[in-house]
């Protein structure tokens, strides 16, 4: 089961918008997925309270008896939301169960510094050092005026760090988020740009998730008619009950088939 966390030590970056948009994207490739919040301030957990169960459902942990996090029974993606400050044994608790890592961050130098030494502390962690997980950056919150991005992409290849792209600075995440939703469940033809910023995230993605990402669509096509695509049968119950799930399995790392 690839499991995908979303880290950054530091605060307001970017992760749980980045981590509801993978989610969100996995269940719409038919993914059975799960968002677990290790985050405290379990965000991801009060905007997926919000999210229509007419939507392609995400399930977030379920909790044991005795008070254990668990996947539930059926699950075959996981994200998981991490909090700002992670560092030291919680992160490294993280890390363990990991296939990829990505790592969001804005362009100041502030945030850069922070990132830097999130980054050297995860790349010590035997699991990134034996390429057992492996991680990417992607620039957050861009205004595509500015150098921001090649800043980014500079600093990024001076650390040796895959630079995955970057995702602008938009109100359509803000406005999404606030109703339960993400750009993955917008109509494509008002959110063409940003679907297109996430193409290269999702394709260096592919090996772990093992879901291909649609091509970016060309600049002057003409505005394609909606097609309904049949989803591959779930192996989640409905997302209610999932919320209040019963169900419980004990979350253990398995190898992926690269
Ligand atoms: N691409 C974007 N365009 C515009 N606003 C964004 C974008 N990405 C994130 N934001 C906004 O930035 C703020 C911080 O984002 P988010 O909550 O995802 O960060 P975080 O790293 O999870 O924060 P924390 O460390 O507090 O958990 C939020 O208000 C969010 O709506
Ligand atoms: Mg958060």
């Amino acid at each position: 089961m690839p499991v995908i966390a979303v880290i950054n030590r530091k605060g307001g970056s970017g992760k749980s918008t980045m981590a509801t948009h993978l989610a969100a994207w996995l269940a719409r490739q038919g993914a059975a997925v799960m968002l677990g919040d290790v985050d405290r301030q379990q965000s991801t957990r009060t905007w997926l309270k919000r999210r229509s169960p007419t939507l392609p459902a995400i399930a977030p942990w379920t909790i044991d008896q005795k008070n254990v996090l668990k996947v539930p029974v059926g699950v075959t993606h996981v994200v998981l939301d991490t909090p700002g400050g992670i560092h030291g044994f919680e992160l490294a608790k993280v890390v363990m169960s990991a296939h990829a890592i990505l790592i969001p961050v804005c362009h100041s130098v502030f945030d850069r510094e922070s990132a830097a030494a999130c980054i050297a502390e995860l790349m010590a962690l035997p699991r990134l050092a034996s390429g057992r997980c492996k991680l990417g950056v992607v620039g957050m919150r861009i205004d595509a005026r500015t150098r921001a991005a090649e800043t980014l992409q500079e600093w990024a290849d001076g650390l040796n760090i895959p630079f995955l792209g970057v995702l602008r600075e938009t109100q359509i995440y803000v406005r999404s988020l606030d109703s339960g939703q993400t750009i993955f469940d917008q109509r494509s033809t008002l959110v063409q740009a940003d679907l297109d910023q996430w193409e290269p995230i999702l394709q260096w993605l592919q090996p772990v998730t093992q879901l291909q990402p649609p091509a970016p669509q060309p600049v002057a096509a003409p505005a394609p008619t909606p097609v309904h695509t049949p989803r591959a049968p779930s192996l989640m119950p409905a997302q209610e009950s999932l919320v209040h799930g019963s169900r419980l399995s004990v979350f253990a790392p398995a190898p992926l088939r690269q």
